[in-house]
């Protein structure tokens, strides 16, 4: 052992094979098939928000004389501010979409049942804190849309019993928009949220370490074939052609399709069309569709059987005898939360 590994080793007793032991898990064969390991793919982008985020921090002012001003200065004269800015936007994005078709291929493959319920809620925590960051990271701009779609946000947590007041005066500041607003978004955006959400991918993968992904036995394996393979370096390298082929993505979407600027907020002025972000849309046509009290109680409800989702699946198997009934139940909800953004993407109103 050189002396620089001596020393290190003195402080930090790991061996070489203790790491190896750490990091090797052995990976079932499915996850050689890349929508098998979907779930890397919100981490790589999660990572490229936090550096992004970052440096658009050091010119964004958070307030309401200054917020758009400062989104211009980036857009149109800080170097390389569109680029970071367009990367941003679109890595939140696909980071939704991303975490959408994980948790579609969780639910399908019914990965999400015993032992494993308690990481379907991890993830599910983990898809509302990521939506909550869209929302808040939006509204930042302070261009009509922000503004206009975070006051329409605040009538609708009013229209939440019990919690829901509370809710309105905490994001706000007071009962409507005001100069304390945005730097509350703009905490909740750059520290709250994304700290929640590193703590709940920890918990995740922690889950994920003690359970192992799931097995699914391939149909045509024979008996005698190896159903394991390393994670370290096979799968790892996997995981970072993922990455590579994401990044490129990224980049040809932030150039071809840059981010752009809408007019700077103006309270006195209801725009014509108010449009949340694409991932709201669903949402957005279901409060069309019925009365306020009935869409937001309702909504509640569906989030909160997603959460427990695990157990319903349970009973549901249970009472109607039919194995694969989160399957047809999946390929309804998959139409309609299809649907429902097609239409409200395509109407004006
Ligand atoms: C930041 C977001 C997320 C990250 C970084 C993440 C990461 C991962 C990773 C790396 C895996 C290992 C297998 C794979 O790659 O598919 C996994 C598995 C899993 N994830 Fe996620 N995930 C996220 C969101 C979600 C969501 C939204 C759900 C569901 C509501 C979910 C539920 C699960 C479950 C139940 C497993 C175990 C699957 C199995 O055993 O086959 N995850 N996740």
């Amino acid at each position: 052992m050189g002396k620089i590994a001596e020393w290190l080793y003195e402080r930090v007793p790991i061996s070489g094979e203790q790491l190896a032991e750490l990091t090797n898990e052995p990976v079932p064969n499915h996850l050689k098939r890349w929508w098998f390991c979907l779930g890397g793919t919100p981490a790589y982008l999660f990572v490229v928000q936090i550096v992004t985020g970052i440096l658009l921090a050091l010119y964004y002012q958070p307030s309401t004389a200054s917020a758009f001003e400062s989104i211009r200065y980036i857009t149109e004269e800080a170097s390389f501010g569109w680029f970071l800015r367009s990367m941003h936007k679109w890595a939140a994005t696909l980071m939704i979409a991303a975490m959408i078709l994980h948790q579609m291929r969780v639910y399908f493959t019914g990965a999400y049942r015993k032992p494993r319920e308690l990481n379907w809620m991890i993830g599910m925590s983990l898809l509302m804190c990521t939506l909550l960051i869209g929302f808040t990271g939006y509204s930042l701009v302070f261009e009509q849309l922000s503004y206009w779609g975070a006051t329409v946000a605040a009538n609708i947590s009013d229209n939440i019993p019990i919690v829901g007041p509370l809710g309105k005066q905490l994001l706000l500041g007071g009962d409507e928009y005001n100069a304390r607003t945005l730097s509350r978004f703009y905490i909740l955006h750059a520290a709250v949220l994304p700290t929640t959400l590193m703590l709940l991918v920890i918990l995740h993968i922690a889950q994920i370490r003690m359970h192992g992904v799931t097995e699914f036995p391939e149909p045509d394996d024979e008996p005698s074939a190896p159903k394991h393979f390393n994670f370290f370096p096979d799968h790892m390298l996997t995981e970072l052609t993922l990455g590579l082929v994401l990044m490129i993505i990224l980049c040809a979407l932030a150039v071809t399709l840059p981010a752009t600027m809408g007019p700077k907020a103006d309270p006195l002025t209801t725009p014509e069309v108010i449009k949340p972000e694409w991932f709201f849309y669903v949402s957005f046509r279901w409060l069309k569709l019925f009365s306020l009290s009935f869409a937001v109680i309702s909504s509640g409800f569906i989030v909160g059987a997603m959460f427990v989702w695990p157990w319903i699946d349970r009973v549901l198997r249970k009472v109607t005898g039919i194995e694969e009934i989160s399957v047809y139940v999946g390929i309804v909800g998959t139409f309609l939360l299809i649907g429902l953004t097609v239409w409200e993407a395509v109407v004006a109103h």
